[in-house]
C-alpha cells in the first residue's frame, strides 16, 4: 500500500499558487497533515481524492497514476471533506444507506455496514433521529461512518476537529486513533494538539510547500535545547516578542512566564521541554524567514 505525491503543484486562476513542487511519500500509518490556514491542505487533500487536479506532477497510488485511472483509488477510498454536510430531514440510518448506494454497496452488506459503524461512531443510539438535530461532534461522526462505508484503505479527513467543542474534539481524536491499523489516514489540521496523540508521522505544510515531514519525535529533537522558559515583567513582553520567537505567554503572580524558543537562552531563562507546538512554530517560523531571504 503507497501512495506517492509527486512534485504537484496547483495554480487556480492567474495568480494562486496554492501547491508548490509538493512531494510526499506515504505507507500506511495516520499522517497528519499540520499547517495555517491557507496553506494548501484542502487543495492537496481533493487532489488525492480525484476531486481536483493537479496543475503539474502527478500522484500515484500503487504505482497507478490517479489522472489517467482515477477509479482505482476511489475504490479504495474514504473521504471526510471540510465542508461535509448532512441531510437535515434523514435519519443517521437513511442517510447512510443513501451514501451507501451511491459507493455501489449492494443493500444486505450495507445495512450490516451501516449496524457496525453506528455502533463504532456510537451513534447506535440515535440511529432514528433526524440529522438536523445533531451537534456539531455527532454529524462530524456520521462523517466518519460514511467515509467508512466500504472499508477503505485510503482515509482522507479534512480538518474533522474544526467547529467541534473540546470534549468532542478529544473523542473524535481517540476515534480517529482507533481507526488506524494497515491504512493510509491522512488528517488535515491547523491544531497541533489535533495530531499529537494520534498520528505517526507529522508533514508541515505553509504556503503550499512541503516544510517537514517526520516522525513527531523526530520534530521534537530539532528543538531539543532550544526551548527556554524566561519570567519577565509584564511590561518588557512585547519587547520579548520583538527580539524572540514566543511560543507562549502565561501570567502568574511572579510575572509573565515566556516560552522562548531561541539557540541561545535570554539572561536568566530556563531550559524546558520541548513540545510538538514548539516545534511547529519552530519549522514554520524557519521557512518563513528562508522564504524571505
Ligand atoms: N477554488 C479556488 N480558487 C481560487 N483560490 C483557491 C481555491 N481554493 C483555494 N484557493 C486558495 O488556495 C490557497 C490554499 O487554500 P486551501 O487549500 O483551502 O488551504 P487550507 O486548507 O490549508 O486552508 C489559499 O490561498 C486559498 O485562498
Ligand atoms: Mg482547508
Amino acid at each position: 500500500m503507497k501512495l506517492v505525491i509527486d512534485n504537484v503543484s496547483k495554480q487556480y486562476g492567474n495568480n494562486v499558487l496554492a501547491l508548490r513542487n509538493f512531494s510526499l511519500e506515504l505507507r500506511p500509518g495516520v499522517l497528519g497533515l499540520l499547517g495555517p490556514n491557507g496553506a494548501g491542505k484542502t487543495t492537496l487533500m481533493s487532489i488525492l481524492a480525484t476531486i481536483t487536479r493537479s496543475t503539474a506532477g502527478k500522484v500515484t497510488w500503487n504505482d497507478v497514476d490517479l489522472a489517467i485511472n482515477p477509479d482505482a483509488v476511489r475504490a479504495v477510498l474514504g473521504y471526510l471533506p471540510q465542508d461535509f454536510g448532512v441531510y437535515p430531514n434523514l435519519n443517521a440510518v437513511e442517510f447512510l444507506e443513501y451514501l451507501a448506494a451511491v459507493k455501489g454497496l449492494d443493500a444486505p452488506t450495507a445495512k450490516r455496514r451501516i449496524d457496525e459503524l453506528l455502533n463504532l461512531v456510537n451513534l447506535a443510539d440515535v440511529r432514528k433521529r433526524p440529522l438536523g438535530g445533531f451537534s456539531g461532534g455527532m454529524k462530524q461522526r456520521v462523517g466518519i461512518a460514511q467515509a467508512l462505508l466500504n472499508d477503505p484503505q485510503l482515509l482522507i479527513v479534512d480538518e474533522p476537529t474544526a467547529g467541534l467543542d473540546p470534549e468532542e474534539r478529544v473523542r473524535f481524536r481517540n476515534l480517529l486513533s482507533d481507526l488506524a491499523g494497515e491504512r493510509i489516514v491522512i488528517l488535515s489540521t491547523h491544531i497541533v494538539s489535533d495530531v499529537e496523540a494520534t498520528a505517526t508521522d507529522i508533514a508541515l505544510i505553509s504556503k503550499g510547500a512541503l516544510v517537514a515531514h517526520a516522525a513527531p519525535e523526530e520534530l521534537l529533537r530539532q528543538v531539543e535545547g532550544m526551548v527556554w522558559e524566561w519570567v519577565i515583567p509584564s511590561n518588557e513582553l512585547t519587547a520579548a516578542k520583538q527580539r524572540y520567537l514566543v511560543s507562549n505567554t502565561t501570567r502568574r503572580s511572579d510575572g509573565v512566564h515566556v516560552r522562548v524558543l531561541a539557540p541561545q537562552p535570554p539572561a536568566g531563562a530556563q531550559p524546558v521541554l520541548p513540545t510538538l507546538e514548539d516545534a511547529y512554530l519552530y519549522s514554520l517560523s524557519n521557512h518563513r524567514m528562508g522564504a524571505a531571504a
